[in-house]
């Protein structure tokens, strides 16, 4: 055995064992700390957990580090395409120029969906969120490829995974184009995997459309910040349901509910609406501020804070400057960008944000991009579901592939009463009656 850590729980010291990670994290494994002791673990919302070991991606929470693959995001943010991202991901190398060819080719051959799953989009309300939308419509998916449902027997993985990360768009651009009675756009497969999904979204029969190099650009930027972030509640959703060997198109449908929360995912819609409000009420932002600090409230800084960053989240930083460059280009004065950085700048000089090292993460900013495209607000959520996709199957295949995992199943101290013995309903009546 290595380096161990000793613990005394009473009946004399036990030696566990410590693993380090290429990157010099340390954790004591107390896998057999049950069958050792019989005493397990409680950490609640897995603050101090490591789920899994996993070679994807790296974050320094301390120093606002993050590497996909052992790339830094910022070399993939200025040089690389979410296509490549993806790949990188997937693969866990960047692509040789033929493997980025054979993708691309293999991507955009999938890009349509059935024409009977057409028909689905018409039983939801125009109320449905595209969340909903998208989540019902991935495990849906799985009910046209029947052969890729055992996971066990999926002779082709690479052909469910290409195929889940082309026809996401036409998903994503169909449930809008529902909510605003407009007829569903085909791919154009000549155009980037951007570029495609911006002429899903914006593009009307009755005229031509031509993508806007900046926009996709920009959008491009964006799904590569969100393409992986480690074991955070949407990916460790994915990799716990995926345990029960549950097919990718189940296990992803799980990682979007998960991602719809306002705490998740879904901060970049909530953002946006506390902007809102600010900008509609009038609210002055050093008061708006005090209300976030102030514990009776219930508000919080939607876009602030991140269990991991101590630090600025870096996709934060690059996504600031990629605004400024779109809403210049675009000739946008959101007055919403406004309130946003005023917000920053009186959170980052006040003592709560700085004692709780509180800084603006991945949604403080995007959602105003995407406004700026022309996304409607209930839709960040699910721009956030396409970019996080590479990220998802690259943990479901990596949990998949290693012989060691195991069904997911935390333990708990329970509770509740001790035993009691039942009572029928008359007599419990009769009791509750003298
Ligand atoms: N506004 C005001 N106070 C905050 C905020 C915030 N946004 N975030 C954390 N705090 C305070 C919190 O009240 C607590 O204070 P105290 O110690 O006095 O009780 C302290 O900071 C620690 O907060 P926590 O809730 O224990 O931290 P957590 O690691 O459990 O939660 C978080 C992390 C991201 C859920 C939280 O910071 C938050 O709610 N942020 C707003 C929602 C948001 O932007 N979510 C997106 C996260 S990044 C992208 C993603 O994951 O999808």
């Amino acid at each position: 055995m290595g380096e161990t850590a000793v613990l005394d729980l009473g009946n004399g010291p036990i030696r566990l064992p410590i693993i380090t990670g290429t990157e010099s994290e340390r954790a004591v494994d107390v896998r057999n700390l049950r069958s050792q002791t019989g005493f397990v673990t409680l950490d609640p919302a897995y603050v101090n957990t490591a789920s899994t070991e996993s070679s994807i991606t790296f974050i320094d929470g301390e120093k606002g580090i993050l590497r996909y693959r052992g790339y830094p995001i910022e070399e993939l943010a200025e040089n690389s395409t979410f296509v490549e991202t993806a790949y990188l991901l997937i693969h866990g190398e960047l692509p040789t120029a033929q493997q980025l060819q054979d993708f691309r080719h293999t991507l955009s051959r999938h890009s349509m969906i059935h024409e009977d799953m057409k028909h689905f989009f018409d039983g939801f309300p125009v109320t449905a969120h595209p969340m909903a939308i998208l989540c019902a419509m991935i495990a849906t998916l799985s009910s046209f490829y029947p052969e890729a449902i055992d996971p066990t027997k999926d002779e082709d993985t690479q052909l469910t995974v290409c195929r889940l990360l082309s026809k996401v768009r036409a998903l994503a651009a169909y449930a809008y184009k529902k909510s605003i009675g407009q007829p569903f756009m085909y791919p154009r497969n000549e155009l980037s995997y951007c570029g495609n999904f911006l002429q899903m979204m914006f593009a009307v029969p009755a005229e031509p459309y031509v993508v806007d190099p900046v926009v996709e650009k920009a959008l491009n930027l964006l799904l590569i910040l969100h393409a992986d972030h480690e074991q955070n509640c949407s990916t460790s959703t994915v990799r716990l349901v995926g345990s029960a060997q549950t097919n990718l198109f189940a296990s992803l449908a799980a990682g979007i509910c998960a991602l719809w929360g306002s705490l998740h995912g879904g901060a970049n819609q909530a953002v946006l609406h506390q902007l809102h409000y600010i900008h509609d009420q009038k609210i002055d932002v050093k008061k708006f501020i005090s209300m976030v600090k102030d514990k009776n409230s219930n508000v919080r800084l939607m876009g602030f804070g991140h269990r991991v960053y101590k630090n600025f989240d870096p996709r934060a930083k690059l996504i600031k400057r990629s605004c400024d460059e779109l809403l210049d280009h675009l000739g946008i004065r959101d007055p919403l960008l406004e309130i946003a950085k005023s917000l920053e700048e009186a959170a980052l000089a006040d003592q709560f944000f700085v004692d709780r090292k509180l800084y603006p993460n991945v949604d403080f900013y995007s959602g105003i991009m995407y406004r700026a495209m022309g996304i409607p607000t209930n839709m960040f959520t699910v721009m956030f579901a396409i970019g996080r996709l590479p990220g998802w199957i690259a943990h479901w295949l990596e949990m998949k592939n290693d012989p060691e995992t195991r069904i997911g199943r935390p333990r708990q101290i329970y509770t509740g009463a001790n035993l009691r013995h039942y009572v029928p309903v008359r007599e419990r009546t009769a009791a509750l009656q003298h």
